[in-house]
């Protein structure tokens, strides 16, 4: 079934696919550098100065050093802890799974909550409940910026680097998330990828 892997034939996806990314973590860091870098930047922008940000699943910490540089306060969310070392070099990071968020933070600590491609590896429910966390986590008028697959199949995915699950999400299925957690969507950015910015109302 759709974003709902078999619990019998693999432990907790998320977490083995998080472990992955210690296989070749620095590797990692280095080939996305200089990944989408206007996307950050343009978060930044829409926000108010010193905005508090959530960088959920923050991985090496390219944008926790983007968003410090100009002016705001990001703290990142990571599981890996190959990541969360390279991380800490950047900026503050906080240990923990981002299916647990809500226990992680008082509500209304955020201006902005910056998802670039960290909901990848959960299945569609865990996705809009995390949504719906992210937006408790924001203040009124916070913003949101979230990036998922839609292109490929949803299942395990062998890549050079390890074994990880996608949930891919078909059609407009991501934006009906967004919508039901309690969002209004500003813009939508489409490629391989769907990249939704939008507003906590
Ligand atoms: C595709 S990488 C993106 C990393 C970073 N945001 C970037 O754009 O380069 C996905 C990241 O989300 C983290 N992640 C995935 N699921 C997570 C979870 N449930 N809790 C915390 N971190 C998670 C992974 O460990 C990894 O660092």
């Amino acid at each position: 079934m759709m974003g709902h892997p078999d619990p019998t034939s693999e432990q907790d996806p998320v977490v083995r696919s998080v472990a992955a990314y210690s296989n070749e973590p620095q590797a990692y860091a280095d080939h996305y550098a200089h990944h989408l870098l206007d996307r950050p930047h343009r978060f930044a922008a829409s926000l108010p100065a010193a905005a508090r940000i959530l960088d959920l699943g923050c991985g090496p910490g390219r944008d926790l050093r983007i968003f410090a540089a100009l002016g705001h306060r990001p703290i990142g969310l990571e599981l890996n802890l190959d990541f969360v070392e390279l991380a800490r070099h950047q900026g503050d990071v906080v240990v923990g799974d981002i299916r647990a968020v809500s226990t992680l933070f008082p509500p209304a600590s955020f201006d902005g909550v910056w998802a670039q491609a960290s909901l990848v590896h959960l299945s569609t429910d865990e996705t809009a409940q995390a949504l719906a966390d992210l937006h408790a986590l924001l203040v009124p008028g916070g913003h949101c910026y979230a990036c998922v697959s839609v292109t490929g199949a949803t299942g395990w995915l062998d890549e050079p680097d390890g074994r990880r699950w996608y949930t891919v999400w078909p059609d407009e299925s991501f934006l009906d998330a967004v919508r039901a957690a309690g969002f209004e969507i500003t813009d939508i950015t489409r490629g391989p990828y769907i990249e939704v910015w939008a507003t906590k109302v």
